[in-house]
């Protein structure tokens, strides 16, 4: 099975080698062969060949059967492309390789781990035993993806800028099913998020909703407002199972669900098209201040390895497999500096995936 890894920036060297790592011992233990095959996307990318995406990588993700994601951006400074002469910048590479690949299903599982209980800033009466929440965002087109424009006219009313909020019926009833689809294998409970009092977009959502709806009527749904449903996740979080919502107001409600999980430094992802191949990532970004110190938390990226043996590589029980190992190891008291508490035992990313590894054997 060809696996194309993109380390990228920051601390995505790091930890995509644990993955690594995790994965040749999983197919020395199960007799599959993994061959990895690295190439460059984001800030490394743009350093080195003046471009966030070469075509190079478009093609080796495009031939493979998976696609293993560090960390892209902010690793030489924010600001650094501000300049470029095509406007490229790191981040562009990312949402190009999402577009390219067709991946237009991003699954972002917020779980938090009853060892890392502690961690969540939540109060624990709201936490109770634990979350398990999955958010569903469309990857490949609305806000993000619609027409732009930027002017700089002579008075301040002439300078202006648009980013375009476009989805097509087709785009929305494809993320819906998916949504749909894996609620059906978990308790069957959707909330479809939206700004449906002032956005037509949403107005559609809704409408496409209902009609996707009538073919899983086991699945319970309702819509519900993003402002809303922000506040929900703090207030009321275990009322939530299956998320689905739009391109961006998934990437905001997706980052919220995963701090009161605890630490972000523990949560995969997965984009998913309409074939096999797919993208997986940890939901953390590179994190450029502790780059290179054997600080990083490998955990999310060795989750996303698993991820990508149930989703693209149909190997269910190994990725069952990892996941055990990690909480095996996490309830054995150790934790990287993110998730660190007292009288648990503190280690580094190599650390940490080595005793994954010691973990599979159990
Ligand atoms: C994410 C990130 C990206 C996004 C950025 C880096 C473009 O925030 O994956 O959530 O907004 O999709
Ligand atoms: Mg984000």
């Amino acid at each position: 099975m060809k696996i194309v890894t993109l380390s990228g920036d920051g601390i995505g060297p790091e930890i995509i080698q644990q993955a690594i790592n995790v994965l040749r011992k999983i197919g020395e233990m199960y007799g599959h062969i993994f061959e990895f095959e690295e190439y460059l996307i984001g800030d490394i990318a743009l350093e080195k060949i003046n471009c966030s995406l070469p075509e190079e990588t478009i093609v080796a993700c495009k031939n493979s059967d998976a696609v293993l994601l560090g960390a892209v951006g902010g690793a030489v400074g924010v600001n650094r492309w501000i300049n470029h002469p095509t406007g490229d910048r790191p981040e562009k590479g990312l949402l190009k390789i999402r577009q390219e690949l067709g991946l237009y299903c991003n699954l972002r599982p917020a779980i938090l781990y009853p060892q890392l209980k502690n961690a969540s800033p939540i109060r624990q009466d709201i936490i109770g035993d634990g979350l398990d929440i999955m958010i569903v965002r469309e990857l490949t087109s609305g806000i993000y993806f619609g027409k732009k424009l930027r002017t700089n006219g002579e008075t301040d009313e002439t300078t202006f800028a648009i980013d375009e909020l476009y989805y097509n019926k087709k785009e929305i009833k494809r993320i819906l099913e998916a949504g749909f689809n894996i609620a059906m294998k978990r308790s069957k409970n959707v909330v479809v998020v939206d700004k449906a009092n002032v956005l037509e977009t949403s107005k559609l959502w809704r409408e496409v909703t209902q009609e996707v709806a009538k073919n899983f009527p086991e699945v319970k749904y309702s819509h519900m407002y993003v402002d809303n449903a922000a506040m929900q996740l703090v207030s009321n979080p275990k009322q939530f199972d299956v998320i689905i919502t739009t391109n961006m107001f998934g990437d905001i409600l997706s980052d919220e669900a995963s701090v009161i999980t605890g630490s972000i430094g523990m949560l995969p992802s997965a984009s998913l098209g309409n074939g096999t191949l797919g993208l997986y990532e940890p939901s953390h970004g590179s994190a450029p201040d502790i780059a290179g110190k054997d600080k990083a938390n490998p955990l999310a990226t060795i989750l996303s390895a698993a991820m990508m043996l149930r989703y693209s590589l149909n190997l269910e029980k190994e990725a069952q497999k990892i996941e055990n190992a990690v909480i095996e190891v996490l309830e054995l008291g150790y934790r990287t500096e993110d998730i660190f508490e007292k009288d648990k035992i503190l280690v580094g990313t190599r650390k940490m995936g080595e005793l994954v590894i010691g973990a599979l054997n159990l």
